[in-house]
């Protein structure tokens, strides 16, 4: 049994404009210590999808579909049953740590309450680990700075901070939501490294939502592309990168800016991510997609799985795309 069972999820906003489609028929399994990547341009649903696995989603938004965690049915559980899962045996980190720590509050008293609430820890034991898990996070002088505020922090430290607390339980899985797209390369490339480290410390399973493929390349053992709420593609991230299979996931490789051909081979895909506001007809893609055709404009390709662990969603197939590519 995977850790992680997500099956037909969908993701809808009731809006003025109309009902928004983030997220479309979404299904993927998270073995336990396995890394997993979802890669998207912005707008391509990853927040509300990893929002509905968590049981965050904003008020005017809806989640059909099943997630089960452990074998267990969680999506639109109750709140108590959310409560204890979130902190226990799966977290979050976000893009900005400010979503998570509250500025009002010492880091000491921050992480402690987790510990004491969801752990039943003393006061003093709470204290003891947090400036531990700290230092797990290499974070110098962890035991003074525990009585920081988080403002006191730099960027990269301070989401050192909030994966420090998300590590607090010792989650089976932590969902990291572009965790380093706010700071520098320098900084990226260190907390990327801190969580691999993190990872086989803890052995827990990680899913990690970025707009760069390229940050997939190094970390993740799988990865699935999204694009309008859908999977466009699911592969091991090697074969992936060596032979994508699906005109979107060609395209995000092509746009990696690549040290070798300078910035000139900076190319993105043109044209826009897709409005997901009304019922989505067809591929998503097709305003985009060099090979589009009338059949894509009116149905959308099925998510087809094969043995080797792959799966597109395309009208095309690999020869066609390959052979165009060339
Ligand atoms: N509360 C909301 N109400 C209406 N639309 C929303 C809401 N939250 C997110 N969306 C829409 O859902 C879509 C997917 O957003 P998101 O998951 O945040 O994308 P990503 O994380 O890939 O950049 C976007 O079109 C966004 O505008
Ligand atoms: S289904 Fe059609 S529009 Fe969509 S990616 Fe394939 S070829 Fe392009
Ligand atoms: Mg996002």
């Amino acid at each position: 049994m995977a850790l992680l069972d997500v099956n037909n999820l969908s993701v809808r906003f009731d809006t003025q404009d109309g009902v928004v489609h983030a997220v479309n028929d979404v299904s993927l399994s998270v073995e336990k210590g396995e890394s997993l990547g979802i890669v998207g341009e912005s707008g391509s649903g990853k927040s509300q999808l990893s929002f509905a696995l968590m049981g965050l989603l904003a008020r005017n938004g809806r989640a059909e579909g099943s997630v089960r965690f452990d074998g267990r049915e969680i999506l639109n559980g109750g709140e108590r049953l959310l409560n204890r899962y979130r902190a226990e045996r799966m977290a979050m980190v976000f893009q900005d740590p400010m979503t998570s720590l509250n500025p009002y509050m010492r880091i000491s008293e921050q992480m402690a309450e987790v510990l004491t609430q969801h752990q039943g820890l003393s006061k003093r034991a709470a204290m003891a680990q947090a400036a531990d898990m700290l230092d797990a996070v290499k974070i110098p002088d962890a035991k003074n700075r525990l009585r920081l505020y988080p403002h006191e922090f730099s960027g990269g430290m301070r989401q050192r901070v909030m994966i420090a607390m998300a590590l607090l339980c010792r989650p089976e899985l932590l969902i990291a939501d572009e965790p380093t797209t706010a700071l520098d390369v320098t900084v990226q490339a260190q907390i990327m490294a801190l969580l691999a480290e993190l990872q086989q410390e803890f052995g827990m399973a990680i899913i990690l939502i970025t707009h760069d493929l390229g940050v997939v390349a190094g970390f993740c053992d799988r990865a699935l592309v999204l694009y309008g709420g859908r999977i466009m593609e699911e592969a091991p991230v090697d074969p992936l990168f060596e032979m994508p299979s699906h005109p979107y996931t060609r395209g995000l490789i092509e746009a990696i800016p690549r040290v070798d051909q300078g910035q000139a081979a900076l190319r993105a895909i043109p044209g826009n991510p897709p409005n997901m506001t009304g019922a989505p007809v067809g591929c998503p893609f097709v305003p985009r997609c060099p090979h589009a055709g009338e059949d894509c404009r009116a149905v959308m390709p099925p998510l087809e799985r094969f043995a080797s662990g792959r799966a597109r969603a395309c009208h095309r197939d690999i020869a066609t795309i390959t052979e165009a590519a060339r």
